[in-house]
């Protein structure tokens, strides 16, 4: 009889190796029995789905500005300079140098539409990085919450020794609120779809963090502490546009480091 399927989540890209350790100790699955959704709310997955579902290549995300430039360089001999877009943000503001800032809104169709961005962000791309050894790993935001716990649910539910991660962002290794509710809000909807799951005690408090939150999601990302400092600097709108909830069922893979549709 196989053991309920674990749920456990990492609340800051810090905690992804301790969790993948832990789910080792008491359930003896591998890294590669490990389905993963990643979430940075604010803003890197918003930007990274937005991006995607306005017909971009793929992203390349590097945990470092000048990592990202190197790997543009190669790109752009590849596949031509116009191609290839760098963006990405050091708190909060557009890196010198770069095409693009981190915003969602900056990648439109016709922006991004038919090449690729190389994205280095504060923090989501350094999660990228913690759970590149993970089986499968999927980009997670408001935008595609549901297809994302569908996802995860389906492709877990066939394996053998699953365990589901949630990789929440967080904010310069501590947790934060936006990213913790929605990972609450997948768990919830993989337990309604898998029904019997066990939750680590982080995970618990996700889904009752997500409780909490009820569906005011927009007002929780202006209250939250990084949605408080983007508001600062005129990022308002990027709030309100990573607050709204399930408008694509794309669900983004990263792939041996590069995020593509799935
Ligand atoms: C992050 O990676 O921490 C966020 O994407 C920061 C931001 O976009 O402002």
């Amino acid at each position: 009889m196989r053991n309920s399927i674990c749920v456990d989540i990492a609340l800051s890209h810090h905690e992804v190796p301790l969790r993948i350790k832990d789910i080792h100790r008491l359930r003896g699955a591998d890294p590669g029995d490990i389905f993963c959704g990643l979430i940075d709310i604010l803003r890197a997955t918003s930007t990274i789905v937005t991006a995607l579902g306005n017909c971009c290549l793929a992203v390349h995300p590097h945990s470092s500005p000048q990592a990202a430039l190197d790997s543009a360089k190669i790109l752009r001999q590849e596949h031509g300079y116009a191609n290839v877009l760098l963006g990405g943000e050091q708190n909060a503001k557009p890196i010198p140098g770069f095409d693009g800032g981190n915003s969602p809104l900056e990648y439109t169709h016709d922006r991004i539409g038919g090449r690729r961005l190389v994205l280095s962000t504060s923090n989501g791309t350094k999660t990228l990085a913690a759970v590149s050894k993970c089986g499968r790993v999927f980009i997670a935001a408001f935008s595609n919450l549901t297809a994302v716990a569908q996802k995860l649910a389906e492709e877990a539910g066939r394996h053998e020794n699953p365990a589901i991660l949630i990789a929440c962002s967080g904010r310069e290794g501590g947790y934060c609120e936006e990213d913790t509710a929605a990972a609450g809000l997948i768990i919830a909807k993989v337990r309604h779809l898998l029904g019997k799951i066990e939750l680590s005690d982080s995970a618990r408090a996700a889904v009752r963090t997500a409780e909490h939150v009820g569906w005011d999601i927009a007002e929780t990302l202006r209250n939250c502490t990084w949605g408080k400092h983007l508001a600062r600097h005129g990022l308002g709108p990027d709030i309100e546009f990573c607050a709204k909830t399930d408008w694509t069922k794309a669900v983004p893979e990263m792939i041996d480091g590069v995020i593509e549709q799935s």
